[in-house]
């Protein structure tokens, strides 16, 4: 590594910012599999952890979806959901991330057994502990598998009634294209009605429509992804105006070949183009990397600048659903970091 080259991870490691998009159940790392599925007697398709690795290799989303759901078998107790989520928010802290919003699935664990209580309160635990411990804010955002149906969808929106006062929002994930946003407006809407944040992923392999659907017709505060909307003019010219945040995710985009090589990721057009991009890690024990790693394979690969990194995590608080004075603490602490260093 060059001297350059050290001083530009040494920045971007150390650049407060904030985390968008992270879905937790994607940051159980193999040598967690291991350990939760030993202590749960969960029976393990895999001999080691190096087989585990060796087995991500995705060609699209539903690759991956494929092997993530598995992973999330040896999820059990609360205990784990806390050490999972404490696990994650130690990473973010050695990234230089001061505060996330946090997805969950709840259905993954319903659906075998779990009760929505297992997942909500050993990850609001942990949310918990990385406030008093590591001092690093967070939200939980609940996702909806968009592969499930509706029915199932309003069942766990009536689970999760007695954690709304500790739930920011509602997500939807899993397998895009044939399930569009469309399927869930009813959903959003009575989500909207209590008072729910809504966030939708779109466009990283569903077309520019889907996002049309997020917008008008699930009326979200965000949108996941986003990277296909680069293909539709009106969108972006709609997406820049009201100036919505889009939670992109490098490493994941190349894993999952939403992109062929960073070297061409849409992020540096994005800032361009005015549109409110954000850098996020996804599924970081899957796709290579935590938010830290995705800001700085941006910078080496992607001949995105200093300033757009500044900008990138000045975006993250920003597009965040803290308070407005949390906003522009946070912000601040970018620019003062920035000045710092030059
Ligand atoms: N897309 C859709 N669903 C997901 C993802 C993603 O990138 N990560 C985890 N669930
Ligand atoms: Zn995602």
């Amino acid at each position: 590594m060059t001297e350059n080259q050290d001083e530009l991870e040494r920045f971007v490691r150390g650049l407060p910012k904030a985390e968008l998009h992270l879905h937790i159940e994607g940051s159980l790392e193999p040598e967690q599999m291991f350990e939760f599925g030993r202590r749960n007697k969960v029976d393990m398709p895999f001999a080691n952890v190096e087989a585990v690795r060796a087995a991500y290799e995705f060609s699209n989303l539903q690759d991956f979806l494929d092997i993530y759901y598995q992973g999330a078998a040896v999820l059990r107790t609360e205990q784990d959901f806390e050490d999972l989520a404490m696990a994650y928010f130690r990473r973010l802290q050695a990234d230089g991330g001061l505060y996330a919003e946090i997805f969950f699935d709840p259905q993954t664990h319903t659906d075998r057994g779990l009760p929505f209580s297992v997942a909500a309160d050993g990850l609001l635990s942990g949310m918990a502990k990385a406030a008093t411990e590591l001092g690093i804010g967070s939200k939980l955002i609940m996702c909806f598998l968009r592969h499930l149906d509706e029915d199932s969808a309003f069942a766990t929106l009536k689970q999760a009634e007695p954690y709304l006062d500790r739930i920011a929002g509602v997500g939807l994930d899993s397998s895009e294209v044939g399930h569009p946003p469309s399927k869930f407006a009813r959903l959003f809407e009575a989500a909207g009605e209590r008072g729910l944040k809504r966030v939708a992923h779109a466009g990283e392999e569903g077309p520019p429509e889907y996002v049309w659907e997020a917008l008008d017709l699930l009326k979200v505060d965000r949108i996941d992804h986003g990277n296909r909307a680069l293909e539709d003019p009106r969108l972006i010219e709609r997406l820049v105006n009201e100036q919505m945040t889009l939670t992109v995710c490098p490493l994941s985009n190349l894993k999952l070949c939403v992109v062929d090589d960073l070297a061409r990721h849409p992020i540096p057009r994005m800032l361009e183009l005015g549109l409110r991009a954000t850098v996020n890690s996804d599924d970081p024990a899957y796709f290579g990397g935590y938010v830290g790693d995705n800001y700085l394979a941006l910078a080496r690969q992607s001949g995105v600048s200093r300033e757009d990194l500044v900008k990138l995590a000045k975006n993250s608080f920003v597009g965040s659903f803290l308070s407005d004075g949390d906003v522009i603490r946070g912000a601040h602490a970018v620019d003062l970091y920035a000045d710092s260093f030059s």
